[in-house]
């Protein structure tokens, strides 16, 4: 059974589209067979993956307002990418009246969801209706939070947002895979004390998992349209990303 992970906080900056593309390279690298679905407009995981957006004819936006099969480019560092362009910035307006709606992005996935082990869904910074698409097409949720003191602006409302979409219909199997403290500075005291509260505040939600330290390789990684692995293998992180494609591996 595949895993559909939403990488989702409506923070924006927080490294959803990093960790995207960095979690999913690692899993590829176990051996697992890995799609990235970019649900964001600002389309930052199809640049990240070395697209260039306003190039594309076919992107998600086709899937879940035309209905679709999703455009899936193969074998980007051992990677499929279903892209996205600023047209899926269309998709809330277009979808208002649409029939069944909520289901749109999980309808896009059902057809090739037993091609890949690992679905990672890169969602925009909002709670509007693309991540609410995408929560429903999930199996499990995946927070990255900054860990500086507005880690926690917000995480009521995403909480929340998760409950909702568990409550009613649409995705009652919905699961929280945890929260990965990102953009971490162990020489600053108020990333060590916001990466304590999340560890006390959070661990009843779901796993932490090990923080991801602040570096600008992340930077010159994407600039460079590269997971961190390829454009600099022996960088400390590698370490930790690894770590945490292997927890996501006993995901049920
Ligand atoms: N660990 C890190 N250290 C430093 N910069 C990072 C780190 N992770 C991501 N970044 C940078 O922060 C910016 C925002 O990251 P991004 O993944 O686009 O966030 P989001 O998708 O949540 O908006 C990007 O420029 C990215 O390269
Ligand atoms: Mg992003």
């Amino acid at each position: 059974m595949s895993r559909i992970i939403a990488v989702f906080n409506q923070v924006g900056g927080v490294a959803k589209t990093t960790l995207t593309q960095n979690l999913g390279y690692q899993l590829a690298q176990l051996g697992h067979r890995v799609l990235l679905i970019d649900l964001d407009p600002h389309a930052g995981l199809t640049i990240f993956m070395g697209l260039v957006p306003r190039e594309l004819e076919q992107t998600v936006n086709n899937a879940i307002v035309d209905e679709q099969p999703l455009p899936i480019h193969e074998g980007i560092h051992d990677l499929d990418l279903a892209p996205a362009n600023i047209s899926l910035s269309t998709a809330e307006v277009q979808l208002i009246n649409a029939s069944m709606r909520d289901f749109r992005l999980k309808e896009a996935i059902e057809p090739i969801e037993d091609n890949y082990d690992f679905i990672l869904i890169d969602c925009p910074p909002s709670l509007g209706l693309l991540s609410y698409l995408s929560l429903v097409a999930a199996t499990h949720v995946l927070v990255p939070l900054e860990t500086h003191f507005k880690a926690f602006e917000g995480t009521g409302d995403l909480l929340k947002t998760v409950a909702t979409v568990r409550r009613h219909k649409p995705n009652r199997k919905l699961q929280i895979a945890g929260f990965v403290p990102t953009k971490y500075d162990a020489r600053n005291s108020q990333d060590t004390r916001t990466l304590a509260a999340i560890n006390e505040q959070l661990a009843i939600a779901g796993t932490i998992y090990p923080p991801i330290p602040r570096s600008t390789a992340f930077v010159d990684a994407s600039e460079e349209r590269m997971p961190l692995a390829v454009y600099d293998p022996k960088h400390p992180s590698v370490q930790i990303l690894k770590k945490i494609a292997s927890s996501l591996e006993s995901l049920k």
